[in-house]
């Protein structure tokens, strides 16, 4: 892969209640360009329940620490926390203010003044679509909704790597669509913009990702799993003509692709 390494994973590994859950995690994340196009980076991280996908994206934003490993961004600088954004897999926002307040406050907690938090909260209530639900509570919304919102949240002072925990779980196909195309034009907004995407949909991550990165654990011969999930495959989608195709789905290297890595699934 080409282009400068914007954040790298090494060796990562954790241990927690005696268990190895992750095992000298490595891979790098290079700025993808595109001639005459403002082109941010998504990598989808593929991976069995339970195999480690939430607690490595909590290492990654520097939530959690490893035992061993690091993660380090441009040049080899280290992540802070709060220098990633992240999108967890429940998504808590704050039951008791509305989803405008709920972006305000997103905004002033990361230094914007109030003025400036209304202004940027009204114009992501209207580009993601939620322009007549600002006064809502939480609780008023769908799940796609709220996962909008929850997304939104984490841009209203856009960070260069925002990770999302399953942020297509819970969601017909037509707001499954929406939060894809949303993840998509948020990416873009900048060249050095990385979303990072945990998810066991398969298909979804495939259409928006650029690489994708398969977390699973090695098997002994006779089937049995070993301790300490690693990254078992890692899927060049610009490489092999998938990324940045709104057709792409169509297309039957998609179909076989798609069909390779759900056989590398079950094997996990
Ligand atoms: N605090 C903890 N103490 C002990 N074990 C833990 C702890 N937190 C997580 N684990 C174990 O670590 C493993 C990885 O958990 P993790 O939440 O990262 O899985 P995941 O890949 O995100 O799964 P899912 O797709 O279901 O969300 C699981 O087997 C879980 O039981
Ligand atoms: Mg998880």
């Amino acid at each position: 892969m080409t282009g400068e390494v914007l954040f790298s994973v090494r060796e990562v590994s954790q241990k927690l209640g005696g268990a190895q859950i992750l095992d000298r995690v490595s891979f790098d994340v290079h700025d993808r360009t595109r001639a005459g196009q403002t082109t941010g980076q998504i990598i989808g991280i593929l991976g069995p329940s339970g195999v480690g996908k939430t607690r490595l994206i909590r290492i990654i934003a520097a939530l959690d620490a490893p035992d061993s490993g690091s993660v380090v961004g441009i040049q080899g600088a280290p992540i802070e926390p709060g220098q990633v954004g992240v999108v967890f897999q429940d998504y808590p926002l704050l039951r008791h203010r509305t989803v405008r307040s709920n972006l305000e406050v997103a905004g002033i907690a990361n230094g914007l003044s109030r003025a400036a938090a209304q202004g940027r909260a009204k114009k992501l209530l209207d580009l993601f679509r939620l322009g007549d639900r600002g006064s809502y509570y939480p609780a008023q919304l769908s799940g796609g909704q709220r996962q909008r919102v929850a997304i939104a949240q984490q841009i209203v002072c856009p960070k260069r790597l925002l990770l999302m925990d399953e942020p297509f779980s819970g969601l017909d196909p037509s707001a499954l669509e929406e939060v894809m195309h949303l993840v998509v034009e948020v990416a873009n907004m900048d060249e050095l913009n990385t979303i990072g995407i945990v998810t066991h949909d398969i298909r979804a991550a495939m259409a928006v990702s650029d690489t994708l990165f398969m977390l699973g654990r090695d098997r002994t011969p006779d089937g049995k799993w070993l301790p300490g999930a690693r990254i078992q495959e890692t899927y060049d989608l610009v490489e092999r003509g998938l990324a940045w195709r709104d057709d792409v789905m169509e297309l039957p290297a998609f179909s076989s692709l798609e069909k390779e890595i759900r056989q590398k699934f079950k094997q996990l």
